[in-house]
């Protein structure tokens, strides 16, 4: 018998010019370079969010992932005692990408108020 899995809604701005408390405190900032080079190694870091959410026994972002173009880079578990809700991935794109634009996509999750996803495009040279 199929298993049924309910997939849990993701959350993301409804109006980018003007954030909610909310979505300030949920949605992932992304940091990276504007453009990079293949085939050289860069860090992305990812904070959660704007406004810093807190980390705290009964709430807290309970990890973080960063995808390039659909593809996992990793996922960062993060627990109450941390300080900030955030994590730096180490990124490297193929040779093959070059001339091209590349999607980034950070995923966090709040043990309180679900899933949240932001996306940055950077240019590949
Ligand atoms: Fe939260």
């Amino acid at each position: 018998m199929a298993e049924i899995v309910a997939e849990e809604k993701i959350n993301k701005a409804v109006d980018p010019q003007n954030l909610s408390e909310g979505e300030k405190k949920h949605i992932p900032e992304i940091t990276a370079p504007e453009s990079i080079a293949s085939g050289e190694a860069f860090d992305v870091l990812v904070e959660v969010g704007l406004i810093p959410h807190v980390m705290e026994e009964k709430h807290y972002i309970e990890w973080i992932e960063l995808y390039l173009n659909d593809k996992k880079i990793d996922r960062v578990e993060l627990s109450p005692e941390r300080k900030k809700a955030e994590a730096t991935f180490t990124v490297k794109i193929d040779k093959s990408l070059a001339g091209k634009s590349v999607n980034l996509r950070a995923l966090e999750h709040c043990n309180i108020h679900g899933s949240w996803e932001e996306f940055r495009s950077i240019k590949v040279s």
